[in-house]
């Protein structure tokens, strides 16, 4: 049994104990999961996205299992930014200090309102964030969301916008699977501010039900996640890193294992999120940091980092 292989990793402006976060939405405020798994495996989580407001979300039934995957239109329900700030971050601060990178969701309809977010959340960074995401990308709801994430002026402006108010914390960018190449986006995105990309999102999708000639949403329209999507995610990472060198990429989309991370990270993600996989498996994010390791150790890969990047000019 050679030595344990070196599993940090340095991505968008942070240091991770390994390149395993939670993804947002689908792991709630990181509480949710203690009593599942040891929170303290994972390499970081992003939150559920927070906005200014409170949202209730869409109507239901707004979740459907799909082949190799899942349909959702939550609607970016969430308590809001107050309750998140007085209910949520506590818990957040205390997994921070125990070495997580605590990485926070955004959403917002505006730039202004974007804006608003990063500066109160950028307040009380030392209490437990590490990072913003903005969700530019969100493709169940009618204002913002996608639309900003399909237009890279509309991204430049957001991203500028964020990392102007959010003082010394880093930015990241969560772009849309739902444009034919992701790089323009991701190139808008790092040249106003961001210090990392994440990507993929879900992929715009519907659910019929022909018996009763109803679709199966009330939204009609949902988010495409879990397996089916894998395929997508590296072929759009790869994009982002053969377009731009050196890139700050963060991978997701259907990782399911250790070495379904291990391909995210050879297409050129420094650090990869686990989505869908949790609702299979609540353990799922501590499995897959641990598969990673094991998946290093099989193939005598000293540095995880060896294999960032790894197919980059293939
Ligand atoms: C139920 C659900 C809720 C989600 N909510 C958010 C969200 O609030 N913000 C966001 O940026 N992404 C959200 N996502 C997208 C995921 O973070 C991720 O990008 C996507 O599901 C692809 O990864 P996966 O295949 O591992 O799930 C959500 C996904 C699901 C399934």
């Amino acid at each position: 049994m050679g030595a344990a292989p070196n599993m940090s990793v340095t991505v968008g402006g942070l240091t991770l104990s390994n390149p395993v976060l939670a993804a947002s939405g689908t792991f709630g405020y990181g509480r949710e999961y203690a009593p599942h798994l040891d929170l303290a495996a994972l390499g970081g989580l992003v939150t559920k996205g927070v906005s200014l407001q409170p949202r209730a979300g869409n109507a239901p039934p707004r979740i459907r299992e799909t082949a190799c995957g899942m349909l959702n239109a939550i609607g970016l329900a969430n308590v809001g930014l107050e309750v998140f700030l007085r209910d949520k971050l506590p818990f957040l601060a205390g997994l921070r200090q125990k070495g997580l990178a605590v990485v926070v969701n955004l959403y917002a309809e505006s730039v202004a309102e974007f804006a608003e977010l990063a500066g109160r959340l950028a307040g009380a960074a030392g209490e437990g964030v590490s990072a913003l995401e903005v969700n530019v990308s969100c493709p169940n709801v009618k204002g913002g969301g996608m639309a900003f994430g399909v237009d890279p002026r509309a991204v430049a402006e957001v991203t500028a916008a964020v990392a102007g108010a959010a003082g010394a914390l880093p930015v990241w960018v969560k772009l849309t699977p739902n444009v034919a190449d992701p790089a323009p986006m991701a190139r808008a995105a790092l040249e106003n501010g961001a210090s990392a990309v994440s990507l993929i999102n879900t992929l715009l999708g519907m659910a019929i039900d022909a018996r009763a000639r109803r679709p199966r949403l009330a939204n009609l329209y949902g988010g495409l996640s879990g397996p089916a999507v894998k395929p997508v995610g590296l072929r759009m990472v790869h994009q982002v890193a053969r377009a731009i060198p050196g890139a700050h990429i963060v991978g997701l989309g259907g990782i399911m294992s250790g070495e379904d991370a291990a391909e995210y990270l050879l297409a050129g993600a420094r650090a990869v999120q686990v989505g869908t996989a949790s609702f299979v498996d609540p353990g799922a994010c501590a499995r897959i940091a641990g598969e990673l390791t094991e998946f290093c150790r099989q193939q005598g890969v000293a540095d995880v980092n060896e294999l960032v990047g790894g197919l980059i000019n293939s």
